[in-house]
């Protein structure tokens, strides 16, 4: 495979931004947080299970996610995934990546066509309320993942599919149709499946949702979906071994951590996730949880921020242009495209678009990508750039561990616990309290006099 490239270059960043010498700087605290990612001394160590995990991955266990992802292919027309958070954007990232960007237009059919829907990663009414309309024509399956298996959004998504399956196919039908993928032991879902004998997958205790794309969380659905998921675990196995080894100056997650860590100790408080391809904007959603999630804490960390381009130039462009200048762009580069497709040359003109007849319209997209680089660059925005050689199984696997090891050694850099998430709790407590939830009485009364 050739590899990814982390590109930081002299043309990405005005001058006085970020210099070769700031990234040298950070090389013994990179190397530092490199050793306690792999010797399991720094902080959060219960929770690096993902750092050896695609290398780890056997090709028994693939067998079985395929086998039963298959069954599921078989029984369903539509399979709804359930989750939120580490237990939902991976899978829609990678997706969305490999997918066809028109696959919602042709029909759902079991066993030729089955169709991946996700649900249970909002609250909304309308949501959940269309979803079951939208699936009342077609038959169901549902893979359920929570890690704590006691998170809202999904518990309450899955009690309204579990019933419409047990309604429509019986409780052994049920059994057939519903898969959970939660902890070995702990949690609702857990209780809950080994009640109903559905089959089930254990998320590791030492992987953290958001880490957790490549164990069965993000894998049982893609192969649900007829992802190439063998490919996918390859390509991050690849860049597993290659940010082990690679010394500082040619390992592109200690270049990406040392850049970006840079570039905030310098006052850039704000990254933008940047890409040139609509296929890749949930790569961009999945990114910003990773990043943050990991970062943003003890009043600390880089705020995480995506955009698709161009669409985006002509909603945010102005902004990145001349707003503030507390921001920096990471840009994701495809080198090249899965297709061919020329612009013609037109007799009369009238467009004024001859000048790229015969030209792939990929050139204008290349084009567009170093001209608005170079522009924002200009305008005191710096720009890292991380090159894909193309958008397949393999590539994506291996971005997604590029940015899983990167955020490691960022989060270490910075001086925090990058896979603890303390702060989620606090909307949950006060939505328990507010909804009237045993244990949480004086909460409720004390958060009700403030509204
Ligand atoms: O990264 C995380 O830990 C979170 O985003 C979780 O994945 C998310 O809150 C869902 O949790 P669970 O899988 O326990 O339902």
């Amino acid at each position: 495979m050739k590899s990814i490239n982390v590109q930081i270059d002299k043309i990405f960043a005005p001058a006085s931004a970020l210099t070769p010498a700031d990234i040298q700087a950070l090389k013994p605290e990179i190397e530092q947080a490199h050793a306690w990612l792999h010797n399991g001394q720094g902080k959060g160590s219960d929770f690096l299970g993902w750092v050896n995990l695609p290398s780890s991955i056997t090709s028994a266990q693939l067998d079985e996610i395929e086998a039963v992802a298959g069954t599921l292919r078989a029984e369903a027309d539509l399979i709804i995934a359930v989750g939120i958070g580490g237990s939902y954007l991976g899978a829609k990232a990678v997706l969305e990546a490999l997918g066809g960007s028109f696959d919602s237009l042709a029909a759902p059919k079991k066993g030729r066509n089955p169709r991946l829907l996700f649900a249970g990663q909002n609250i909304s009414e309308d949501y959940t309320w269309e979803l079951m309309e939208a699936v009342k024509e077609y038959d169901i399956a549902a893979i359920v993942i929570s890690k704590s298996g006691t998170t809202t959004e999904p518990a309450i998504a899955f009690r309204i599919l579990r019933d419409e399956i047990e309604r429509r196919y019986g409780k052994e039908g049920a059994a057939r149709r519903i898969v959970a993928v939660t902890d070995a032991s702990k949690g609702a879902l857990r209780r809950l499946a080994d009640t109903e004998g559905y089959k089930t997958f254990v998320i590791p205790d030492n992987v953290g949702g958001r880490f957790s794309v490549l164990t069965p969380v993000g894998l049982l659905p893609l192969a649900a979906a007829g992802i190439d998921v063998r490919s996918l675990v390859c390509g991050a196995a690849e860049m597993e071994r290659l940010t082990a080894e690679a010394p500082f100056g040619e390992n592109p997650a200690m270049q990406y951590a040392a850049a970006r860590t840079a570039l905030y100790r310098a006052g850039r408080k704000i990254e933008i996730l940047a890409s040139y391809e609509p296929k890749l904007q949930n790569i961009g959603e999945w990114w910003k949880q990773l990043y943050g999630e990991s970062e943003g804490k003890e009043g600390k960390g880089i705020f995480p921020a995506s955009v698709t381009l161009t669409a985006d130039l002509h909603s945010m462009g102005q902004y990145i242009q001349e707003g503030e200048r507390t921001m920096f762009e990471t840009v994701i580069r495809v080198a090249e495209p899965s297709h061919t497709f020329r612009i013609e040359a037109d007799g009369e003109n009238l467009d004024g678009l001859n000048f790229l007849a015969g030209r792939r319209i990929s050139e204008v997209n290349r084009m567009a990508v170093l001209g608005t680089m170079l522009a924002h660059v200009d305008g005191g925005v710096p720009n890292l750039a991380i090159e894909l050689p193309r958008i397949d199984a393999r590539g994506i696997g291996a971005l997604l561990y590029l940015f899983e090891k990167a955020c490691g050694l960022s989060g270490y850099a910075l001086g925090v616990n990058p896979f603890d998430q303390p702060g989620v709790e606090a909307y949950k407590k006060n939505m328990f309290a507010l909804l009237g939830k045993p244990g949480y009485e004086q909460e409720g009364e004390a958060l009700r006099k403030r509204l």
